[in-house]
């Protein structure tokens, strides 16, 4: 059993991405969960992550208020996604289960020191401002992480927030350098590999046929979701970004990429937040991820169809 630090700004593909985690006992424990600023602002992300573990029937996760704002540049947020709360779709009751005092990125620090070295994964689901805040503050924790498994940036296709960036990395770029440059090791799902698994019409029929309470809120959530990537792109469902992370934790043979070196663009307004991933090895700059490329997209939605209806 892995054990894992959700670090998120929920966000519909974020709240599937925590349930199947908290579906799949068996491959991860969910040491806590840490809220950061993203798709909308951290009061709204910290509620939601709670309001997901209501509905998983865990209020016994600690849920952590992490960093309010990206490390140098104001909030951007997504709205236009994800609807006001973050979470729209389905009406869904307010959270009863209590905020945990303690500030995430402290949380970050604290677990990482009290566990074993190389026993801790952190799975960062939007901008990265509080892994990069746990770094600069706390080096030593760097060497205990044992992977960093996160969704973001983009490289072949390219953006969706600019036409150079993908969301999390461009809402704080600075954050996003310093995880790259930290020497942690990195495993990176990007648009270009999220956007191989979209959600069908079969697909989020699939969930409404569980016939369970959570199936249905699955189902109604990617609904909402899928308006925005149906219109932009025509496409004939939405990706399900997030959850790519905890699915690669639970099946790591659906995923295929390339072990290459991969920096963060901060200075150029055109194109910052940009993940310039040399995939084809044409710099002598030494490997710092790996950036999937490939997903087998019938077996991940039959892993998450299959772990959803557990709950
Ligand atoms: C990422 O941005 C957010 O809108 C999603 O939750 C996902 O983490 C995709 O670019
Ligand atoms: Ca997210």
């Amino acid at each position: 059993t892995r054990k894992i630090i959700i670090d998120t700004d929920p966000g519909q593909d974020d709240a599937v991405a925590i349930l199947l985690a908290l579906a799949s006992p068996e491959e991860v424990e969910v040491l806590g969960i840490t809220a950061v600023a993203g798709n909308v602002p951290l009061p709204l992300t910290q509620r939601n992550a709670r309001i997901v573990c209501e509905l998983a029937g865990r209020k016994d996760i600690p849920v952590f208020a992490g960093c309010d704002a990206p490390l140098h540049r104001k909030l951007v947020t997504a709205e236009h996604v994800h609807g006001k709360t973050g979470l729209d779709g389905p009406q869904l009751p307010d959270p009863t289960m209590p905020l945990q005092d303690r500030h995430g990125v402290d949380f970050i620090i604290e677990t990482l020191r009290s566990h074993a070295p190389g026993t801790v994964t952190l799975c960062p689901l939007g901008p990265l401002t509080n892994i990069a805040t746990a770094f600069r503050r706390a080096p030593d924790i760097v060497d205990r992480v044992q992977q960093i498994v996160l969704m973001g940036g983009a490289y072949f296709e390219v953006g969706n927030i600019t036409p150079a960036a993908e969301f999390n990395i461009y809402v704080d770029p600075q954050a996003a350098d310093i995880v790259f440059k930290s020497g942690a090791e990195i495993t990176v799902m990007p648009l270009d590999l999220t956007h191989k698994a979209l959600t069908t019409a079969d697909r989020v029929e699939a969930f409404r046929a569980m016939g369970t309470h959570v199936g249905k809120m699955v189902a109604e959530w990617t609904d909402f979701f899928e308006r925005f990537d149906k219109e932009k792109y025509g496409s004939e469902g939405a990706p399900l970004h997030d959850p790519c992370v905890i699915a690669y934790l639970i099946r790591p043979n659906l995923f295929a990429g390339r072990f290459v070196n991969v920096e963060i663009e901060t200075g150029s307004e055109l194109t910052l937040g940009m993940t310039v991933a040399d995939w084809w090895g044409v710099t002598d700059r030494a490997p710092n991820a790996t950036f999937m490329g490939s997903v087998d997209a019938a077996g991940f939605f039959d892993l998450l169809t299959d772990r959803i209806a557990r709950l």
